[in-house]
């Protein structure tokens, strides 16, 4: 098994090297990037380290610091960084071939990759488009359904993050500051629906005596022409949102979205970018209730790595992009890569193998009662939730969310040999998110630094 190597930290971090490496960065990076880090360097945070390495679950910088890292590169390292298996079908389809036509003249990695999604997504998911990113899978579900139902429309939920492409940020509700220099561009802001976010329920109320009411007041919106719904094509929904905040839904809630929308013929949009691949304890968060979406959106560890995406529909929507002309009429350079078709193949193996999706569940559970145990009634944590391997910890201060905890968090941690995100609208969130091959003894010894940091944080 992969990353079985102890948190170590050898250096303090940063080393010097890495200032000036930052400072090369700001001279030639877009501001849009390294703003964020000018401002964290302002809010007195060190600068971040340059990744030199990464295998399992372990990443080296370039000071010779080794850390656990807690994030899977933003979710993607499923079968930890660099996985044997995954280097060998990079090396060995690389000799044979790096890039086709896609759409032109396909190759077999790809044909291979589209049935072997088939066959595993839920329900009778049948026909993919592939893209890089996932972004990319979120343009091709909104466009499908906009083709299928001659509806201009797709509604997203509040918090929500689908990307920053228009289309995926037309539908995304998380932080004005991504979408607002761009709306009119974008269109006016649509409406945002009501998430399952119970723990701070957008109606005021308090699960689960509320009988889901978040749920009944969208199946009263979309009754009627008149309250704005006649020409809506999809709802785009995260099966638990992670960005935003870390926020699962309660039991029936994603089976009682189903039945609303179906009765209302408005196609359902699962975005499973984040928690698709065994990240929840099941391949897909839609598996936890076996609901079928029209649409399902998928990226971040599908190729062990490498960046692709897809969006797979049912065969009854795909097919209403009709046969084409001669001409494909949704495509890219990239579609299909063979070299990132060839190695989702291999990682999807290796989730199979090494039964990743089994052991998200376990270890996942295990940290969330580990996390209880350790820091469930400090003042600064609020709530401790999550599913599988994809844990968060909502700060507090004073009994309301801690704006910047995540942060605080997260620099706190890399001190101590671990790297971690916020989430949250406010960045209130601690995330665990770490590859599926990370060991037991990595993650307590993550949860006991978690605890020594949580220990300084005064009231
Ligand atoms: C749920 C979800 N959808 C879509 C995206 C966008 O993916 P990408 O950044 O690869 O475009 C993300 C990224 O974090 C995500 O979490």
């Amino acid at each position: 098994m992969n990353g079985r190597q102890l948190p170590l930290l050898q250096t303090a971090v940063p080393g010097p090297s890495v200032a000036a490496w930052m400072e090369r960065l700001a001279a030639v990076e877009c501001p849009a990037i390294t703003a964020r880090r000018s401002g964290r360097a302002a809010a007195g945070a060190t600068d971040p380290i340059l990744w030199a390495e990464a295998r399992g679950a372990n990443v080296l910088d370039t000071d010779g610091n080794r850390f656990v890292d807690l994030t899977a590169g933003f979710g993607v390292a499923a079968v930890g960084h660099a996985h044997p298996k995954v280097v060998e079908t990079i090396t060995s389809q690389a000799g044979r071939l790096i890039h086709g036509m896609g759409d032109l003249f396909p190759t077999r990695e790809k044909i291979l990759l589209a049935e072997r999604l088939a066959a595993r997504t839920p329900g009778r998911l049948q026909h993919s488009i592939f893209g890089c990113n996932g972004a990319d899978a979120v343009e091709a579900a909104i466009k499908t359904a906009v083709i299928a139902t001659g509806r201009p429309r797709v509604l997203g939920f509040h918090n929500s993050y689908h990307g920053l492409s228009h289309g995926a940020l037309s539908v995304s509700g998380y932080r004005d500051g991504f979408r607002l220099p761009f709306a009119a561009r974008i269109g006016a802001s649509d409406l945002r629906l009501p998430y399952a976010s119970c723990r701070a329920c957008p109606l005021g109320d308090t699960h689960p005596g509320c009988g889901q009411r978040c749920l009944t007041y969208l199946d009263h919106l979309l009754a009627s022409a008149t309250s704005g719904a006649g020409d809506i094509a999809a709802i785009i929904v995260e099966p638990i949102q992670v960005r935003g905040g870390f926020h699962l839904p309660p039991e029936g809630w994603l089976t009682r979205l189903r039945e609303v929308t179906r009765a209302r013929g408005i196609l359902l949009i699962f975005d499973e970018v984040f928690t698709g691949f065994g990240r929840t304890g099941q391949w897909f968060a839609a598996d936890h209730e076996g609901v079928e979406p029209d649409l399902l959106v998928v990226g971040k560890s599908l190729a062990g790595g490498l960046p692709l995406s897809a969006c797979l529909g049912l065969p009854e929507v795909m097919e209403a992009w009709g046969a084409t002309k001669g001409e494909a009429i949704h495509t890219s350079t990239f579609i299909g890569h063979p070299l990132a078709c060839a190695t989702a193949l291999t990682t999807l193996d290796i989730i199979e193998e090494e039964g990743l999706v089994a052991r998200s569940e376990a270890l996942g559970a295990k940290l969330l009662a580990d996390l209880r145990a350790a820091v469930g009634g400090h003042h600064a944590v609020g709530d401790i939730r999550g599913r599988g391997l994809l844990v968060g910890v909502e700060l507090q201060r004073d009994g309301r969310p801690w704006a910047g905890g995540g942060v605080a968090a997260m620099q706190a941690m890399l001190e101590r040999g671990f790297l971690m995100c916020p989430a949250g609208a406010a960045a209130e969130v601690a995330s665990f998110h770490p590859p599926l091959v990370v060991t037991e003894e990595q993650l307590e010894a993550a949860v006991a630094a978690f605890a020594g940091w949580l220990a300084t944080v005064q009231a």
